[in-house]
């Protein structure tokens, strides 16, 4: 069964429909709704809702005690977290699956599946257990749709599906990326739209104005491979200790290495627009190990000194490339940042990569020269986790972007509504890409334009 089957789609928040088919009514006191049609209706209904207008009926003093359970299985992480309307973490489990990651050299989808269909319920329970609340204290289950791999995105459906079903809560469908980007707005109270993204993860790279909850303009994205992928290779390469995932590792390393010694050359200098590639400096990475007789089957821990500060050289420079092209790159994001929305007063910097400090601390300096304010989460909160999505399900939820509980049991044969390639916004016009125009097929179409046209059939 194929995961872009989406039109017969179960979570669907941001499905196209012509009137809100449901209602909700909320008690005054909790924020748990109740359900005003029959459990009858609902399964005689296709499961396609969108229900702006009827979050009028949500008591406004109350959003701050909505409890959301977030839950994310995108990719190698299974992570679940409570979430409180007013920003308050209650709790936050990942389960990483490190060892497969040491194993395969990357994440393998069947191995992935299978290891995130273990993990799901004692992550869960102990993400309940450790906010001191059962299921029934939630007021809906948040849970990422896409992008990610379908065979891990299902098994987090599945469950957020079975939760809402049994204890009758809505279900808020989030995007990965959004909810890299919108946790940041959990952080720093501060921040409000529109403000300027660069996310970066092991397999996104993009920068993107976000002009409002769920509405995205794609200035940049990678032609080829994520800024997280050239790190896990290179860790790989090196013969480093994956188990954090590479990045971590690279970063150790590169603090005991010269970041000029080796003279990699910056990506895309020809290219005067937002787009990032890191193939080619992948492929300069894995030359310069090879015409220095570095063996990468031999662990660092048991290479000589002289061995040791040739990869750390290594190491140190290749991070030093790789942020460099990010700087370079966020230098003309601001610029056309600021043509499009004037009012930009901060670049948000997220994904896992971002926990990287010479990342974070370049970027910085890019950010204060232009007058803007860096706001970076805490690595917990970077790399993926059940926050963002427990978070970016609260955002929505307050905007009315929900579904009601499904029906308490999907059929064997049930199309889940998953959305393994899913762009955020769409192109800003100076930032298209030959390259990825080919790549386009099997695509859903983005974020923005399905909540649009959500709004537009609203009215
Ligand atoms: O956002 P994330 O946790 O998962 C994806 O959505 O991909 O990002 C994972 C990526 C991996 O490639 C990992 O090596 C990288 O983030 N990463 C880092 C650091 N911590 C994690 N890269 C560089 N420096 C770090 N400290
Ligand atoms: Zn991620």
């Amino acid at each position: 069964m194929s995961s872009l089957q989406t039109l017969s789609s179960t979570i669907s928040r941001l499905s196209l429909l012509r009137k809100p088919l449901f209602c909700y009514t909320f008690k005054q006191r909790t924020t748990r709704p109740t359900w005003s049609s029959s459990p009858l209706k609902l399964s005689s209904l296709s499961n396609r809702f969108f229900c702006s207008k009827n979050y009028g009926q949500i008591n406004m003093s109350s959003k701050d005690d909505l409890i959301v359970l977030g839950i994310e299985t995108s990719c190698d992480d299974t992570a679940a977290a409570v979430v409180r309307g007013n920003g308050e973490i209650l709790s936050q489990v990942v389960s990483s699956q490190a060892d497969l990651l040491v194993q395969y050299g990357g994440v393998a989808p069947k191995m992935a599946e299978e290891a995130h269909s273990q993990a799901i319920d004692p992550v869960v329970r102990e993400a309940l257990d450790k906010a001191n609340i059962t299921e029934s204290d939630l007021s809906a289950v948040a849970v990422t749709i896409g992008p990610g791999l379908s065979l891990c995105l299902r098994v987090g459906v599945q469950k957020a599906r079975k939760i809402a079903s049994c204890f009758n809560l809505p279900i808020i469908g989030v995007h990965h990326m959004e909810a890299h980007a919108v946790v940041a707005r959990l952080i720093e109270r501060e921040l409000q739209f529109p403000f300027l993204a660069l996310l970066i993860s092991g397999g996104h790279n993009l920068l993107i104005v976000a002009h409002n909850l769920g509405q995205y303009t794609q200035l940049g994205t990678t032609i080829d491979d994520a800024i997280g992928e050239a790190f896990d290779k290179t860790a790989k390469w090196l013969g480093l200790d994956m188990s954090r995932s590479g990045g971590p590792a690279v970063e150790e390393l590169a603090l005991e290495g010269d970041a000029e010694s080796v003279k990699f050359s910056t990506p895309m200098k020809q290219h005067k627009d937002c787009n990032f590639s890191y193939a080619g400096l992948k492929t300069q990475v894995r030359l310069a190990i090879e015409s220095r007789n570095i063996d990468g089957k031999i662990p660092i821990s048991s290479v000589s000194s002289q061995d040791r500060s040739s990869r750390a050289d290594i190491a140190a420079s290749f991070q030093r490339v790789a942020v460099l092209h990010l700087e370079e790159r966020c230098e003309r994001a601001i610029e056309w940042a600021l043509n499009i929305e004037p009012s930009i007063k901060h670049l948000v910097v997220s994904g896992g990569v971002a926990s990287n400090k010479t990342v974070r601390d370049r970027l910085d300096q890019v950010v204060k020269k232009n007058n803007l304010q860096l706001v970076c989460p805490p690595p917990s909160l970077c790399t993926d986790n059940g926050v963002m999505v427990a978070w970016t399900g609260i955002e929505n939820f307050r905007m009315g972007r929900y579904d009601p509980p499904p029906p308490v049991d999907d059929p064997e044969d049930f199309l889940y509504d998953l959305r393994p390639r899913w762009p955020l916004g769409e192109e800003y016009a100076e930032g298209r890409s030959e390259a990825r125009s080919m790549r386009k097929a099997r695509m859903h179409p983005s974020l923005t334009s399905v909540i649009q046209a959500s709004v537009q059939q609203q009215s």
